[in-house]
């Protein structure tokens, strides 16, 4: 058991449960043709965040860390008529090859990239004092994630969801000597979920064709 039987099964479930299709596809393709790295959440991961919207209700969606817009399409396909998305993304390459794969996707209207470091973009988005969001989706660099946090509470609704990927990161998640900035980001991001008497949290720990790794969800009490 081990990385072989996560990517076969992995495989049979999309081919069970998801399916071919094309937009999905082709904005891998396209991000990996740009070069972009692989780091797009599973197909299955992606279905499970459109499924999370749906069970939430969600209208308005905000992503940290838009990479080529895979999840940003998956998030946003679970979005009503009048539904919003916005997406943060530092690198401008990587978010014009996500506005290719959104506009692609038929969904310009939903999907609103904003360029530049999330840590500017988040406090000046707040500045526009939005309408609160109904889930966040935390997907950046991961030494970020506590920050991230911090602003995400501000900007969320009262049973609004809060997630954040690879939160398990093969396991070092427990390892309370790493020095890696990665696992230190994380660690400290699930030390504040748990701190903060406004949210309810917990990690699944999750096996697929992207390693071992794991989703934080956590909700806004009413
Ligand atoms: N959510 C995407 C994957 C995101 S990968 C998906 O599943 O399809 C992480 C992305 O975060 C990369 O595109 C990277 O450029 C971006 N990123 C890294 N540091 C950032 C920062 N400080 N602010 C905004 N985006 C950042
Ligand atoms: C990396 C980032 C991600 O968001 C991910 O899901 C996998 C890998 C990375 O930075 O290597
Ligand atoms: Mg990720």
């Amino acid at each position: 058991m081990g990385q072989a039987q996560w990517t076969e099964v992995d495989e049979f479930l999309d081919s069970l449960l998801i399916g071919e299709d094309d937009v999905l596809t082709e904005a891998v393709t396209e991000s990996d043709r740009a070069g972009l790295p692989p780091i797009q959440v599973s197909a299955a991961q992606g279905k499970l965040l459109h499924l999370l919207a749906k069970i939430q209700g969600a209208r308005r969606v905000l992503e940290i860390g838009t990479l080529g817009g895979y999840s940003a399409i998956w998030m946003a396909r679970a979005l009503p008529e009048d539904g919003h998305l916005i997406s943060l993304e530092a690198s401008a390459k990587h978010a014009e090859i996500a506005s290719e794969n959104v506009a692609r996707a038929g969904l310009v209207g939903t999907i609103e990239i904003r360029v530049g470091l999330a840590s500017e973009s988040l406090p000046q988005l707040a500045d526009e004092r939005p309408e609160p969001f109904d889930m966040v989706f935390i997907d950046a660099d991961k030494a970020g994630y506590p920050l991230y946090l911090e602003w995400a509470l501000q900007l969320t609704r009262p049973g609004g969801l809060i997630l954040a990927d690879n939160v398990v990161r093969g396991g070092a998640v427990a390892d309370e000597l790493s020095r890696d900035a990665n696992v230190r980001g994380v660690r400290a991001y699930l030390e504040a979920v748990a701190a903060d008497p406004r949210l309810e949290g917990t990690v699944m720990q999750t096996v697929g064709i992207k390693g071992y790794d794991g989703l934080s969800i956590a909700r806004l009490r009413d």
